[in-house]
């Protein structure tokens, strides 16, 4: 969603903006803009891709203080006037804002009866002008920026630049700004990567922050006054720019990188000699773990997905209950939290407005969540304190794939370690922990020759819908591909447990329909190969995800084999030919693979 950058330093600042936007860009926007500040604010704005707006830019924009904004539209259309920054009405003040501010049409009615007009039709401007009225006022910009956010409702990150003060000033409430001291000035974004290039060092406000940059160096204080509790981290693993060498489109390089990500992921958590498994972030030790009441996760989308394979896998090895949660869903229904129990927040972004809500709500009644994160350092991995990052590296296509693999690999690893201190028997998790580490190989085997992808994307095309279906833990991979397959292509996709079928979806079956059947060798194939019966019998072409050399694969249109593993991490496997028939569907649509219409790559509001 929105991403902001700003620099106040000794640098001309509009290349060093127009970079960081391009750094933004993966978190999705539907508009980009720039304000460097002279004698004027000079503002170049406009709805379309940061690459437009830079060559829109006259060859010069000299200044050395500016803020720019990627925007996702909330409050009003994609238009060039909605887009940010924001002046205030005698163009004193310049503002980006991430974030809502619910309550901004009662306060942009009030400043209207005051004789004010708006330019555009956002939330965001009204802090344009509350801020300008204060400084007009003779308020320092710090204080002007306590004013304007009095008695607002929401949620921001907000950049603000003031002619008549050498200042950046910046606030928190709800969306991350992270602050960068380099050599030559101040760099604020709203995550780190952006300032990977820059430095390592970086401030993370807290929310109720606010902070000053000007001649005197920082300040860093309390909205309600005092000293912020916030200091400096090192990011530890320094992502770097994500390049897309030779290959056309970040999904698919990320589908490419699953391999590594998981031997990242992996790598000094297993040990397939004893069969013992260890996640050195969740600080819980053997006797505590066999403690655990139950095991609640949460996540929205792809997460969900991956926490929903998480919850069937602590079930079965550490024989406690696990339940999965849809975040956005999760404080709503007023859910009983027992402190005692393990409460894991998954998310990719780390950023994900719905699943930080369901962590307060769990938190304010008294229980611990532990992160399974990617960004180090993002609101949530700070939020919980504890609990794993999953070591993906940096995921840049809105349709998650890498982060997928990561977050069902550190799950897994999870339920061993659990599972060990419980009744999970060593020659069980041994079996596991070689399954697992051998995975990586057999995911580069696949993606060598991933079979017959373009047969499905022609049966996909001709769809007016899909069908995507699985059972046990492959039921969580078919919603993962039907997830995929609609968010790419925006082809209608259904996903469901193969057995609900005759109880609805059968309805959809006709002559010709293509149903995604995910059937890996294992306890329950033949109970979905009953239901590929059923669909055949009424005339469904199926296009089966199997295990290599598996008979069922003659009952199929099309067969896409992959090869055998542990059964349980055939996610894992059985995901890839999904990601990649979503990934060609779009392509031979001629839609935008990595950014998806409507899409953005962390959710940051409610
Ligand atoms: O950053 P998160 O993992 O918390 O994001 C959750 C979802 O927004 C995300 O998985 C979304 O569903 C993806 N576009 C799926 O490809």
């Amino acid at each position: 969603m929105c991403g902001i950058i700003a620099y106040h330093g000794r640098r001309q600042a509009a290349p060093i903006l127009v970079n960081g936007l391009r750094r933004l860009e993966y978190r999705g926007y539907d508009s980009a803009g720039l304000a460097i500040r002279g004698a004027a604010f000079d503002v170049r704005k406009r709805t379309g891709k940061v690459a437009e707006l830079e060559s829109s830019l006259p060859a010069k924009m000299p200044g050395t203080i500016g803020i720019a904004h990627t925007r996702w539209a909330t409050h009003g259309g994609v238009t060039d006037e909605n887009a940010h920054p924001h002046l205030g009405p005698e163009q004193r003040v310049a503002i980006v804002h991430n974030g809502i501010i619910e309550n901004a049409s009662r306060i942009r009615r009030h400043l209207e009866r005051q004789g004010a007009t708006f330019r555009s039709e956002t939330d965001s401007e009204v802090i344009a002008h509350r801020l300008e009225q204060a400084v007009a006022k003779g308020q320092t910009p710090v204080d002007a920026m306590r004013t304007a956010l009095k008695g607002l409702r929401g949620t921001w990150g907000i950049c603000a630049l003031f002619l008549d003060h050498d200042e950046l000033v910046c606030a928190r409430n709800g969306s991350p700004l992270v602050l960068g001291e380099t050599e030559h000035g101040l760099i604020v974004t709203s995550d780190p990567q952006p300032l990977a290039e820059h430095t390592d060092r970086v401030i993370i406000l807290e929310d109720g922050d606010i902070a000053a940059f000007g001649k005197g160096g920082l300040a860093i204080e309390r909205l309600e006054g005092g000293q912020s509790g916030t200091s400096p981290i090192t990011l530890e693993e320094s992502w770097g720019e994500a390049e897309l060498g030779d290959y056309p489109h970040y999904m698919l390089k990320e589908i490419y990188e699953q391999p590594d990500a998981l031997r990242h992921c992996i790598s000094g958590r297993l040990n397939a000699k004893t069969g013992n498994a260890r996640l050195g972030g969740m600080h819980l030790t053997a006797k505590q773990l066999r403690k655990v009441p139950h095991v609640r996760l949460l996540g929205c989308g792809t997460a969900l997905n991956a926490a929903l394979i998480g919850q069937q896998l602590i079930e079965r090895l550490a024989r406690i209950p696990a339940v999965a949660h849809v975040s956005s869903e999760f404080r709503y229904q007023d859910p009983v939290v027992n402190p005692e129990a393990l409460h894991f927040a998954v998310s990719q972004s780390g950023e994900t407005m719905d699943t930080i809500a369901a962590i307060k709500e769990i938190q304010l009644k008294g229980g611990d969540v532990h992160g399974v994160v990617n960004v180090v350092g993002s609101t949530i991995a700070r939020l919980c304190g504890q609990g794993v990052y999953m070591h993906s590296g940096p995921e840049q296509s809105v349709a998650s794939t890498k982060a997928f693999s990561n977050m069902v690999a550190a799950l897994t690893i999870f339920a061993m370690q659990i599972g060990r201190a419980r009744q999970l028997s060593a020659n069980e998790a041994r079996v596991l922990a070689k399954g697992l580490q051998e995975v990586p190989d057999l995911i580069e085997r696949y993606l060598a020759d991933p079979g017959p992808i373009d047969d499905a994307v022609a049966m996909v095309l001709e769809a007016p819908s899909l069908l995507f279906l699985g059972r046990g833990l492959s039921a969580n991979v078919a919603k993962e591909g039907a997830l995929k397959v609609m968010e790419l292509t925006y082809i209608p996709c259904l996903a469901y447990p193969a057995g609900e079928m005759k109880h609805g979806p059968i309805a959809l079956l006709e002559e010709g329909r293509p149903v995604v059947v995910v059937a890996p060798d294992d306890a329950v194939k033949d109970k979905v190969a009953s239901a590929i019966h059923e669909c055949k019998a009424r005339g469904a072409r199926i296009i089966l995800v199997c295990t290599e050399g598996d008979e069922l694969a003659q009952e199929a249109d099309v067969a896409i084999e992959v090869p055998r593993t542990h059964p349980l991490c055939s996610p894992l496997l059985t995901v890839l030919p999904l990601q990649l028939m979503a990934y060609r569907t779009a392509l031979a649509l001629d839609l935008d693979v990595d950014r998806p219409r409507n899409l953005a790559k962390s959710v940051t509001v409610e």
